[in-house]
């Protein structure tokens, strides 16, 4: 790997909550809308849930050992909501936060900084039967609230706040598609549900900046290229209104001050119910922009079970993950120069990137990940690309440190650096977490001698 990397670059690993804690019942958790959604039979592969996960919950001391280990600048987690306000508004579970501010502490001694992203999809149970979860108004109201009381207790040791974690995934995905908890399939409720969340946001910014001034400020979002699968003027328009949705509808928004003028088929915002403010608190910038990235899709026009907007093709030739999804290094560079011509937000992180892949433990013990490690390479290369032609990425964050709960796909993706048995929760660095430990260690290398 190329490594002129400059002196400040963050390198990090990301997690979430729900997808490493486990501990769903402990300390005065409340219930989450995936805690719901895993319970129902054949939404998740295997009929598996967060309940355990990777232990993280009880074994914390022990994965910041490894992200020492990995020699990491920063790690990115997100913060349940459900443990610090079981009922979402209201009282406050002190054990909850305890859990989190020996999180920072560790992190603090280990000289890793602290990029807390307050909601990773794990909305409180309670908030979803008061107000419709984010269909409603309120659930954005009470999302200032929980981002009140989190930064006042917490402010001090963090570095970077993350307000959303894919927004469009909580929204469309969860109330359009109904894919992911809490399951509803309304175009019209998942557009109401993205404006709320991009509300929540909003309003969130100025009371993280006043209680947490050292920090800065920021979202992240998920970006895919989306291209027609053929020359038919039906998947072009289909492309183009997926790309819209998927990749500008938050942007607009948040950089803009508006809405992106192209519409969704049988959608008007003639019945999006937006407050006199809204826009204005929406379009309050945020001091940096988080990317996630994994791969691109192609898209064939017409609805189909998973999404109303088109049918994904897969791609038979090319490299693909685990996941079935393309391997295209390519897409991240576009995607970072598109978002810099197009919006120019500033500084950017890529706050996820990776890959699943079927990894096998060999004889020996060990993982011999390859082609995450290519993944990896691939990838960076194209960040650096875009960095050396003028866009101002800051820092890159592997996802994940840990195998974890893959969320519809239960634990058969794993996407972690360091592989995790789940029969014994046992911890081991695959090849790929020992290679971005020497690629973070040779970028300082290179940036000391440069000095
Ligand atoms: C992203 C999610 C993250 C993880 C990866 C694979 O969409 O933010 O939690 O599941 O995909």
């Amino acid at each position: 790997m190329d490594s002129s990397w400059p002196r400040d670059f963050v390198w990090g690993v990301a997690t979430s909550a729900y997808q490493i804690e486990g501990a769903v019942r402990e300390d005065g958790r409340g219930a989450s809308i995936w805690d719901t959604f895993c319970a129902i039979p054949e939404t998740i592969a295997n009929g598996e849930t967060g309940d355990v996960a990777a232990d993280h919950y009880h074994r914390m001391p022990q994965d910041v050992a490894l992200m020492r280990e990995l020699g990491i600048d920063a790690y990115r987690f997100s913060i349940a909501w459900p443990r610090i306000m079981p009922d979402g508004v209201g009282a406050v579970n002190r054990r909850g936060l305890d859990f989190y501010k020996r999180l920072l502490e560790r992190l603090a001694e280990g000289g890793i900084a602290a990029y807390p992203t307050l909601y990773h999809w794990d909305l409180p149970q309670a908030l979803q039967d008061r107000f419709g979860g984010w269909a409603g108004r309120d659930t954005a109201e009470a999302f200032a609230e929980y981002a009140d009381v989190v930064s006042r207790e917490l402010g001090d040791g963090v570095a970077g706040w993350i307000t959303l974690n894919e927004p469009w995934v909580s929204s469309w995905l969860s109330y359009g598609w109904g894919s992911h908890a809490p399951g509803y399939r309304s175009m019209e409720l998942g557009m109401q549900a993205a404006h709320h969340l991009l509300l929540a946001h909003g309003m969130a910014v100025p009371v993280l900046r006043s209680n947490s001034p050292h920090a800065r400020v920021g979202i992240t979002l998920n970006f895919s290229p989306i291209e027609a699968a053929s020359s038919d003027p039906n998947d072009i328009a289909a492309a183009r209104a997926a790309d819209v949705n998927v990749n500008l509808w938050f942007l607009d928004p948040l950089y803009r001050g508006c809405y992106n003028e192209v519409l969704l088929p049988e959608l008007s915002f003639a019945k999006l119910r937006i407050g006199d403010d809204d826009m204005a608190i929406i379009g309050s910038k945020p001091d940096f922009l988080g990317v996630n990235y994994y791969t691109r899709f192609l898209l064939r026009s017409g609805p189909s079970r998973h999404n109303p907007l088109g049918e994904y093709v897969e791609q038979t030739h090319a490299e693909r993950t685990s996941m079935g999804w393309e391997v295209y290094p390519d897409g991240l560079y576009d995607t970072l120069r598109r978002i810099h011509e197009r919006y120019a937000p500033g500084d950017m992180l890529i706050t996820e990137n990776g890959a699943a892949y079927a990894d096998i433990v060999d004889a020996d013990g060990r993982i011999r990940d390859a082609q995450r490690i290519a993944y990896y390479e691939a990838h960076l290369a194209q960040v650096r690309r875009a960095m050396t032609e003028g866009v101002p990425v800051r820092g890159y964050f592997a996802w994940s440190l840990l195998d974890n709960f893959e969320w519809t796909e239960g634990y058969r993706q794993r996407f972690g650096l360091v592989h995790v048995d789940y029969e014994t929760q046992q911890r081991t660095i695959k090849d790929s977490g020992r290679w971005y430990r020497d690629a973070i260690a040779a970028s300082r290398a290179a940036t000391s001698l440069a000095r």
